[in-house]
């Protein structure tokens, strides 16, 4: 059966991109941030995980305004990354894992989740910067598993509810648990943590808010799940609502999880960047 070995967060900042083009790692500016990785390099080697579950927020490539899914799987071959007009190169297709995918889907319909099956899509850098932090050379790292991307809707409201996320994760568990095949998985929660990107609180960041996260994330997500929508923008940002995406993940691990490392740096571009690596027990 396919097991879950644990879950990673990160900050997809697409800067961040641009700094690992450009072989930054050692620059005072990134320094503080990319030392957050070395850990979680070790633990991907020491654990080698068969398929990535990448849950992000795509912001405009794979889907627009007009036509915008709460909840999308991918369910394709392979993912395209393409052109976002940040200045960064489109990398090579991702390979998937459609059979997964699929087994995913139906589980989670069977449980009254409402699912977009998505047999094309296009991955943003909610997607890509994640993977070329933990799998560096990603698509072209030996060592990266194949993916599932999982896209939740954070920029048009309504967006899901805190419970809703963490109960969208429950569920996707219940999905890779009883998969046949003897499958190694590791879940991406990509986004976050405080940060608003437009109006008169460009810049805004809340560093107690986000250390509250972090504190209960690991053993008291339902307390989290007592933020409203409302509060979530008020006190995280309007970009900050990408919590949901570390809500998902938290739910797909199970009661019981090992803290392996964090990191909080303060900031990265607009953004509080957070990295977490949370082992399942
Ligand atoms: C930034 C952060 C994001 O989450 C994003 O999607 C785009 C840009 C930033 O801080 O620059
Ligand atoms: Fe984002």
């Amino acid at each position: 059966m396919a097991k879950i070995l644990g879950g990673i967060t990160t900050s997809h900042i697409p800067a961040v991109g641009k700094a690992i083009q450009d072989e930054l790692h050692d620059d005072p500016y990134w320094k503080p941030f990319f030392d957050g990785y070395p850990k979680i390099h070790n633990w991907i080697k020491e654990n080698k995980p068969d398929v990535v579950i990448n849950i992000y927020n795509d912001h405009g490539l794979g889907f627009f305004l007009d036509q915008m899914p709460t909840f999308a799987i991918g369910a394709a071959h392979e993912y395209r990354n393409e052109d976002e007009g940040w200045g960064l190169p489109s990398l090579d297709p991702f390979p998937g894992h459609p059979e997964l995918s699929w087994h995913i889907i139906e589980s989670m319909v069977a449980d009254e989740f409402d699912i977009t099956s998505c047999q094309e899509l296009a991955v943003d850098h909610g997607f890509v910067v994640p993977m070329q932090l933990f799998w560096p050379g990603a698509p072209h790292n030996p060592d990266m598993p194949r993916a599932i991307p999982i896209s939740a809707n954070t920029v048009q409201h309504p967006i899901p509810t805190l419970k809703r996320a963490l109960d969208f994760g429950k569920a996707l568990r219940k999905g890779i648990e009883s998969f046949p095949e003897d499958l190694k998985v590791v879940v991406l929660g990509t986004g976050g943590l405080s940060h608003q990107l437009e109006g008169e609180r460009a810049g805004f960041i809340n560093k107690e808010f986000d250390q509250y996260c972090i504190e209960n994330i690991a053993h008291n997500p339902e307390e989290l799940t007592k933020i409203t929508r409302q509060e979530l923008v008020e006190k995280a940002g309007a970009q900050g609502t990408e919590f949901l995406m570390w809500m998902m993940m938290r739910g797909a691990l199970g009661d019981n999880v090992t803290e392996i490392t964090r990191n909080y740096h303060i900031p990265i571009s607009n953004t509080a960047s957070g990295t977490l690596l949370l082992e399942c027990e």
